[in-house]
């Protein structure tokens, strides 16, 4: 049986003083556990704010929401998997559907990047999700494996074996609207064919967490089926007290 992760992606929300305040309160909602993983994503420059209020509590780890692929140089405004790593993240976010079809990144860009954060030391979470174009066309599980592929192409097996994936279908993040627990499972069913194919058995152990409109009401739910081994959080993670509860669901 595998822990559960629970993952908060602040997205861009959460000063440093919000950011601590917050990690104060929810602390004090969640006792810690061994049975499960938490990670939070804040705000690159919310970090160390997030790292600093979490040294006593190893159960909660941190990440950033975004890398650039080369480790410094002349990239105005990037942060590089070196850097990140040095200012206290332990993983990243890779091909979050934001970063996909607000900033443009393609599949071969995320590919750059997980190569870049498994270089650096950091796990990649890598997102994949189609829109609801794709999905009324029937392309869903052509485009999840065209995106995991292209985002692991640089990685190899051993480090394929020690990331996480995310299904965020595109159609349900910030929308209200969530896949049925039995459509998540059947995409993470094809998303873990495709780890064993890249990785063998290993393929086994990588989590696949579910992501898009999860809240304290539907988490049970999504959590229960089949080949669901996590959730990722974007509105209902900002919130210490609704967010401590999907973490005990
Ligand atoms: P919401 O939970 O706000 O739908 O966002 C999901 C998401 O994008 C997490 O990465």
């Amino acid at each position: 049986m595998k822990h559960p992760v629970f993952a908060a992606n602040w997205k861009m929300n959460q000063a440093p003083a919000d950011a601590k305040a917050f990690v104060r309160q929810f602390l004090a909602y969640f006792p810690r556990q061994q049975d499960r993983l938490v990670l939070i994503f804040p705000s690159a420059l919310a970090l160390h704010a997030v790292t600093d209020a979490l040294k006593d509590r190893p159960d909660i780890q941190v990440g950033v929401q975004n890398i650039y692929w080369e480790d410094n140089g002349a990239f105005t405004g990037e942060n590089s998997a070196p850097i990140a790593r040095a200012a206290g993240a332990k993983y990243v976010l890779v091909g979050h559907s934001e970063r996909r079809h607000v900033f443009g990144e393609t599949d071969e860009e995320s590919g750059k990047k997980a190569a870049a954060a498994v270089r650096a030391g950091l796990t990649p979470l890598v997102c994949v999700g189609e829109t609801a174009a794709q999905r009324d066309a029937g392309e869903t599980n052509a485009v999840v494996i065209r995106q995991l592929r292209a985002a692991l192409a640089g990685v190899g097996p051993q480090h394929i074996a020690s990331s996480l994936v995310a299904y965020e279908p595109v159609w349900a993040i910030g929308t209200g609207k969530t896949a049925s627990p039995a459509d998540a499972s059947a995409v993470h069913t094809v998303l873990r064919a495709e780890l064993r194919t890249l990785t063998g058995e290993r393929g086994e152990a990588v989590p696949i967490l579910y992501g898009g409109s999860v809240n304290s009401g539907n988490a049970t739910a999504l959590l229960a089926a089949p080949e669901v081994d996590g959730l990722l959080v974007g509105g209902a993670s900002l919130d210490a007290e609704g967010w401590a509860s999907i973490v005990r669901a």
